[in-house]
């Protein structure tokens, strides 16, 4: 019964058209023709199949969209690196939600461009703002949202098509197993295309989360609106 309760009340709320009581934040960047792929993906692709009137009087529009699964923000689903694991639509959806973790490391990303969020960079957040909570969403903020949605600022490189000439931050793999073991994270996420550094050979992090069915997200936009944490 618990499942059918809490519809019921979401539907009460939204039908009650009370103001609600907690701010929306976007943090999407748009889906469309400025959406940045990984290099090798196709175009998207958006057409008007219908738009005017029709006979029968009334207005009528439907578009087709078509994407790659690896462009703008987005999610990378556990099996994306690792063979049998959840595909997006296996992922159990309260999987994806938890409270929220902004670890800012824009000093450090602007001095380094490679840089690797590191265990005691987690430390540090720690000791302002308490133990990173269970099940928590931890998003590394590096300032890089704001270079979005050009691609050799994204990318970081005059090669936007050429991975191996990428310059950006993210996540260092002994940080991820330590926030997998220590802290049981749900998502983890950052504002870069890819959760491995831009010069990953290895793509240990995307490995160590597959492995984990722990889900990433990919260029997360709007952090600086987020509190760096829920209490
Ligand atoms: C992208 O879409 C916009 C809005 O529909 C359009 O004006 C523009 O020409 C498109 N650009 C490309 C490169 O397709
Ligand atoms: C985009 O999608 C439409 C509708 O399915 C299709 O007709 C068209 O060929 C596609 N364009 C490209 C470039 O794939
Ligand atoms: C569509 O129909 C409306 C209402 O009849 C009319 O005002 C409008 O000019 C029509 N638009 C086109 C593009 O035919
Ligand atoms: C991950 O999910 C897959 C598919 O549901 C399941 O077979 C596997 O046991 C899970 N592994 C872990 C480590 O949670
Ligand atoms: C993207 O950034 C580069 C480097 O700053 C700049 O040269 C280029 O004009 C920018 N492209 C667009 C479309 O703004
Ligand atoms: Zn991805």
């Amino acid at each position: 019964m618990r499942p059918q309760t809490h519809v019921l009340f979401f539907l009460l709320y939204i039908c009650g058209g009370l103001s609600l009581d907690f701010k929306v934040v976007d943090l999407t960047h748009d889906h469309s023709n400025t959406t940045i792929y990984w290099p090798g993906n196709p175009e998207y692709n958006f057409t008007i199949l219908a738009r005017g009137n029709t006979t029968g009087g009334f207005w009528y529009e439907s578009n087709y969209f078509g994407t790659a699964e690896h462009g703008g923000t987005h999610l990378d689903s556990p099996a994306h690196f690792y063979k049998d694991r959840h595909r997006t639509h296996n992922i159990p959806i309260e999987n994806l939600i938890g409270p929220g973790v902004i670890i800012n490391v824009k000093n450090k990303a602007a001095a380094n461009v490679d840089y690797q969020v590191s265990i005691d960079d987690l430390k540090q957040w720690e000791s302002i703002y308490d133990q990173i909570p269970k099940n928590a969403i931890v998003i590394m903020n590096s300032g890089w949202h704001e270079r979005y949605p050009n691609a050799s600022l994204v990318f970081n490189t005059d090669s936007p098509t050429d991975s191996s000439t990428f310059h950006f931050p993210a996540w260092h793999e002994d940080t991820i197993e330590w926030l997998i073991s220590e802290r049981s994270v749900n998502v983890v996420g950052v504002d870069t295309p890819s959760t491995d550094f831009g010069q990953t050979k290895t793509f240990a992090v995307h490995i160590s989360l597959g492995k984990a069915n722990i889900s990433g997200a990919e260029n997360v936009a709007n952090l600086d609106a987020l509190p760096e944490s829920e209490v």
